[in-house]
């Protein structure tokens, strides 16, 4: 290690001087100083395999020569916008081409930062255009730290303590294959348990008429990769459309391949009336975006959302150039073929280890739990062991779940088979030992 290194290494240990610890205390902060396709590089000079992509972000790979290119051509004509004072050739490009990948009828683009900013959006927007007070979201789900972000998430309560978000909104519980019936078909049950959930509310807690949107990740990030089935997405569709409630999809961590399509929208088969997107869509530049039709759009009039940053032109470039290395490279079919195959090879570790309960996936959003093998109940602290026997043999996993009890495996989309065994046989020898 030379003394750069060295001084940078001393630099991280005296982190909490710098940074404040509810950003400096992640998992497992690994000191970086270089990473590339699905690997970072540390600073103690060792290679990592990397299994979070940023968090679903890096779906092309860490830095992407087509991106960093398209970011260092950008920066050379154009830094900063804001749209509104000036207007660029590249977001409205990026709209274009948004428009051939979305669902139809989903084609108006408010650009922001972040995730929690698309949100933000499209929960004003629903608001703004029904003029009704109310939003209704799914226990468990997570959309961000800002406050309407934050009034509709319930993923923990850590996020909302002392908070008090301002906003009052009303849960529905997310569904659980898990709590399927034996016999039961989950397609059905879930169904038919969502519309006895959803009456119940309307008839006690809030009537449908004052509800102006209905929020929902497709697939629960944070909350413990749950897939839900088609059916239950579809009738709550079905229930907003009933009730003249606007639905919106949350795919920040969806979207952009993550489930084998672009979007979540394509693979459940079920159209929102509004979709907030970002993380995967620009590579690692900060890029958020809402969405919803232009019909919808304009009735929000000028001025009423606005902002200084979003939709920055060298975001907006490096998400053109991400969305063209998607098709030219088949990453969406690579997702859904490497995904089946790490989903199967997590099923055969299963198998051999009590120690998980069981394994979600769709595309390349994998998840699987431990539990507690004589007890049964959710085991974060075996997850913590994994998490870091694998790091310190050098593969990076993420976690997630209520009680941190899910590891999340989200490679880039790039992925090859060759690397989920280089990740899965490092996996095996970390759950052989705990
Ligand atoms: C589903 C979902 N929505 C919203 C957010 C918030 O995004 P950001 O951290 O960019 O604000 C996240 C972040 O993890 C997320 O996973």
């Amino acid at each position: 290690m030379n003394n750069k290194e060295q001084d940078w290494l001393k630099l991280v240990d005296s982190i909490g001087n710098y940074l404040a610890p509810s950003m400096a205390k992640d998992h497992p902060n690994l000191p970086v100083v270089k990473a590339e396709g699905c690997y970072y590089y540390g600073a103690d000079g060792k290679k990592y395999l990397d299994f979070t992509s940023g968090i679903a972000v890096e779906n092309v790979g860490h830095r992407h020569p087509k991106v960093v290119e398209a970011i260092k051509n950008s920066t050379d004509h154009l830094i900063h916008g804001p749209s509104g004072v000036i207007i660029y050739e590249s977001i409205l490009k990026l709209a274009q081409e948004l428009q051939e990948i979305l669902p139809p009828k989903l084609d108006n683009f408010f650009f922001g930062n972040s995730g929690t900013e698309a949100i933000e959006g499209a929960l004003k927007l629903a608001k703004y255009v029904s003029k009704r007070p109310y939003v209704i979201s799914f226990t468990g789900g997570f959309h961000g730290r800002t406050v309407g972000s934050l009034s509709v998430s319930t993923s923990k309560s850590k996020y909302r303590k002392h908070l008090q978000p301002s906003w009052l909104t009303y849960q529905l519980p997310y569904t659980n294959p898990e709590d399927c019936p034996a016999g039961a078909d989950p397609e059905e049950f879930f169904a038919e348990k969502l519309e006895k959930e959803a009456a119940k509310l309307f008839r006690h807690q809030v009537d449908p008429e004052e509800v102006a949107c209905m929020i929902v990740e497709p697939v629960l990030g944070e909350g413990g990769y749950i897939i839900p089935p088609k059916s239950w997405l579809k009738k709550i569709r079905e229930i907003c459309d009933r009730h003249g409630i606007l639905l919106i999809f949350d795919e920040v961590q969806t979207g952009f391949g993550r489930t084998g399509n672009w979007f979540a929208a394509q693979t459940f088969d079920v159209t929102p009336d509004i979709m907030a997107v970002a993380k995967g869509i620009a590579a690692g530049m900060p890029l958020g975006v809402t969405i919803a039709s232009k019909e919808l759009m304009e009735q929000w009039p000028m001025g009423t959302h606005a902002t200084t940053f979003g939709g920055n032109p060298v975001a907006c470039a490096a998400a053109r150039a991400s969305i063209e290395v998607i098709k030219e490279e088949k990453l969406l079919e690579n997702s859904r073929d490497v995904g089946e195959y790490a989903v199967s090879r997590l099923e055969e570790l299963k198998s051999k280890f009590p120690v998980i309960r069981d394994v979600r996936g769709v595309g390349l959003m994998i998840g699987f739990a431990l539990q507690n093998t004589e007890t049964g109940e959710p085991d974060g602290e075996a997850v913590m062991k994994v998490l870091d026997g694998c790091l310190e043999k050098g593969v990076l996993f993420y976690l997630c779940g209520n009680a941190g009890e899910v590891i999340r495996m989200i490679p880039p989309l790039t992925v090859t088979k060759e690397q989920i065994d280089d990740g899965i046989k490092v996996l095996e020898e970390v759950l052989a030992s705990i």
